[in-house]
């Protein structure tokens, strides 16, 4: 067997073990990520249910807005965003690209999200003094976007 065709098979053999791999995601785990390099961050998920608890205190003071790179999205991305703050506060959000976002309220009720503009962020207000808000996006099941940004602040 000629060494071209051995790579060939070598690469046919990673090929479809990476789509078992896809095709045996887990139900739910914590979504993975990157170290934070600025007022940045990827995250990414080998399950279907992912969470991921993004918190203020660990990105600089600096960050007038924090941007999450959602690496090769599908499925349930949930976001737990700690803003530390305790009081009322503002959460904004920027369009979400390959998703569909929802809030989801204290009772565990969802609110789908509507970007009226694009670079218009949407801001939700805190209910009952609770520091952290939770998000549902919802990226579906088949992978059509490289990857998705989720880019936020906060505003007291
Ligand atoms: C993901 O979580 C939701 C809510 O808990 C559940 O309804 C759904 O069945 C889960 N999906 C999978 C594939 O586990
Ligand atoms: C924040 O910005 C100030 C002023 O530009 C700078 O001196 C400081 O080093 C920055 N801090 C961080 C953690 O980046
Ligand atoms: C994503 O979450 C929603 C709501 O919990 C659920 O209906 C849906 O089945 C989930 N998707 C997957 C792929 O688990």
């Amino acid at each position: 067997m000629s060494s071209g065709m051995a790579s060939l098979l070598v690469c046919l053999a990673t090929l479809s073990s990476s789509l078992v791999v896809l095709a045996q995601r887990g139900e739910s785990c914590k979504a993975m990520s990157s170290p934070i390099y600025d007022c940045s961050q990827t995250i990414y998920s080998d399950c279907k249910n992912a969470t991921f608890v993004t918190d203020r205190s660990t990105f600089s003071k600096n960050c007038s807005q924090v941007s999450l790179f959602w690496d090769a999205p599908l499925y349930n991305m949930t976001l737990l965003f700690d803003s530390d703050l305790i009081g009322p506060y503002e959460l904004c959000l920027e369009r979400v690209m390959c998703t569909t976002a929802f809030l989801t309220k204290n009772d565990g009720s969802e609110v789908e999200i509507k970007w009226e503009k694009f670079n218009e962020p949407v801001c939700f207000k805190s209910q009952q003094d609770i520091p952290i808000m939770q998000f549902r996006f919802d990226a579906g099941e088949r992978w059509h976007c490289y990857g998705s940004f989720i880019n936020f602040f906060f505003r007291q």
